[in-house]
């Protein structure tokens, strides 16, 4: 089993963050799961969390209990810190990692996503999740390929690492805004930019597609770019990362070249973000997350892929079930039963804040992240020299099902939004000529839910009667209008979808025109 934060780690981080002048005082604000809160009370019992709160996740499948895990947010010192990762790395040999705040105000927002949710309350547009873009997206499922996978996680992984203070690490995330930007020229509405973190030189890639007319709803794609050898952190120590993270990154770029190749044009904005410094505390996505927080951006969904080709489970997918929306979980599952029927689908979870996914969910975003395996059956090699491509078994058949994930997500998700018109009122006319106590029967009209309304104009007297489901007769009708011209109106209230039926009766010899407009089925 990986070991995720070693001491090292944790004595390259102190010396980074610490500035020279007060090395000596500098704390940390943390928040840790359980088993790691564990660890650090044996290990040095001064450290006492701040605050507590349990985050529920949610009740995993049918029958199953809701989980409830507690987060932790804490104040450590070098000495703590240090005592922390040493224990995280010799007495659980799993569940290590902490999420590194700014300051103690960040720490508690991120135990409040509910809070959090509030405030952007005024903001956020729950998503109606129906699935009503197959006859675009079906076609393009089958087009997404493994082979390219292949391709950018031997690129990716090529670099000698992609540490968030190293050379290669900075060179690494160059090469994703190069890649993406190539990929996306010759489209004005597509813009590739690379966000800067203080504290550290690696930059977060970000594309975004514009919406067409809904587009301050945002739709987020991410994975992290960075990738952490927990033996070394130097400027040469090898971290490929093949499956944490450049899988993810791979699934993301081939989900967008099939969508740059159909030339497709989201509604809401989609934003398609590698993360950078994600393996040393979520603190690439954490400034993301907080800046569209703070500029009160609409975000109605986020997807993170985070290790996607490492097949060690039986399932497909397994959807982890804390630190993300559980309606929104499900909207993810109908995506896979949908335009992937073959695949099986698992629940696990993490424990803790594991990936960038947690970041969106602290700022009270709906977040989700599909992973490649349950948790302890993940891919030992990750954070180590020997995470490469061979050790996936040379393949890209696993990370393709992200892909596609990834795509259905970005394409359904992107495809509708609040300012969706409803379909335009159908109009019919009819013209004619009635002799004394003629009758004329129309329709039948398929009506949905909504005002069915018939009207007539002409000369004589015509009476209008209306129905729905069976023909009117003069004695039988939902509604009537018989005054002495041919100017008559009547409506009908359709509660549900159904058909409706229109008569009109001669009481004098008339001409007439008929209009009838209803919401068609
Ligand atoms: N990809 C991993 C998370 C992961 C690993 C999830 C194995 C499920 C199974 C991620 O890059 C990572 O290493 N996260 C850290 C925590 C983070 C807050 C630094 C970890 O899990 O220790
Ligand atoms: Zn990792």
């Amino acid at each position: 089993m990986a070991v995720r934060f070693t001491t090292l780690l944790a004595a390259s981080l102190l010396a980074g963050a610490a500035g020279a002048a007060q090395a000596q005082q500098k704390t940390f604000w943390i928040t840790v799961g359980d088993n790691a809160y564990a660890q650090l009370k044996k290990a040095a019992p001064q450290a006492i969390a701040r605050e507590s709160r349990s985050l529920t996740a949610q009740a995993e499948v049918a029958g199953k209990a809701a989980v409830k895990d507690q987060v932790h947010l804490v104040e450590v010192d070098e000495q703590q810190m240090l005592k922390l990762s040493a224990a995280v790395h010799h007495e659980l040999k799993r569940c290590g990692g902490f999420m590194m705040h700014k300051s103690e105000a960040e720490g508690l927002a991120a135990l409040s996503p509910q809070t959090q949710r509030a405030t952007l309350a005024p903001v956020l547009t729950r998503p109606s999740y129906v699935l009503d873009n197959q006859s675009a997206i079906t076609p393009l499922v089958p087009q997404l390929q493994a082979s390219n996978i292949a391709q950018t996680i031997t690129d990716m992984s090529a670099f000698t690492n992609r540490y968030y203070t190293t050379t290669a690490g900075v060179n690494a995330s160059d090469w994703l805004k190069n890649k993406w930007t190539t990929m996306a020229a010759g489209r004005s509405d597509i813009t590739v930019t690379q966000f800067t973190h203080s504290g550290y030189p690696q930059k977060s890639v970000i594309l975004t597609i514009n919406g067409t007319d809904n587009g301050s709803e945002v739709v987020v794609l991410g994975a992290h770019l960075d990738s952490i050898n927990t033996n070394g952190t130097t400027e040469t120590t090898r971290a490929p990362g093949a499956d944490d993270d450049a899988s993810g990154i791979a699934s993301m770029t081939e989900a967008l070249r099939v969508m740059l190749a159909s030339n497709y044009k989201p509604r809401r904005t989609i934003k398609m973000i590698g993360y950078a410094a994600e393996e040393v505390g979520l603190r690439g996505s954490q400034d993301i997350a907080t800046w569209h927080k703070n500029n009160n951006v609409n975000v109605v969904g986020v997807m993170q892929l985070d290790m996607t080709n490492y097949k060690g489970s039986p399932s497909d997918i397994y959807m982890y079930t804390d630190y993300t929306d559980s309606t929104q979980n499900d909207f993810v599952v109908k995506l896979i039963q949908t335009y992937q029927p073959t695949l099986t689908i698992g629940y696990d979870r993490c424990g803790y804040g594991c990936s960038d996914h947690a970041s969106w969910t602290a700022q009270g975003y709906w977040s989700s992240m599909p992973f490649e395996t349950s948790f302890n059956q993940d891919n030992p090699y990750i954070h180590t020299a020997n995470d490469t491509y061979a050790n996936m078994g040379n393949q890209a058949d696993h990370a393709l099902k992200f892909a596609r994930l990834g795509l259905t997500f970005a394409m359904e998700l992107g495809s509708d939004g609040a300012g969706t018109p409803p379909p335009p009122d159908k109009v019919e006319t009819f013209s004619g000529s009635l002799t004394l106590n003629q009758k004329r029967t129309f329709g039948p009209f398929k009506a949905a839910t909504g005002t069915f309304k018939a009207s007539t104009t002409g000369t004589g007297d015509v009476d209008l009667y209306a129905r729905k489901t069976t023909a009117p007769t003069t004695t039988s009708y939902d509604c009537k209008s018989d005054g002495s011209t041919a100017t008559e109106t009547c409506s009908i209230s359709m509660a549900a979808n159904g058909d409706v039926y229109v008569l009109l009766n001669g009481y004098s010899a008339s001409s007439y025109t008929l209009t009838v407009t209803y919401k068609p089925q």
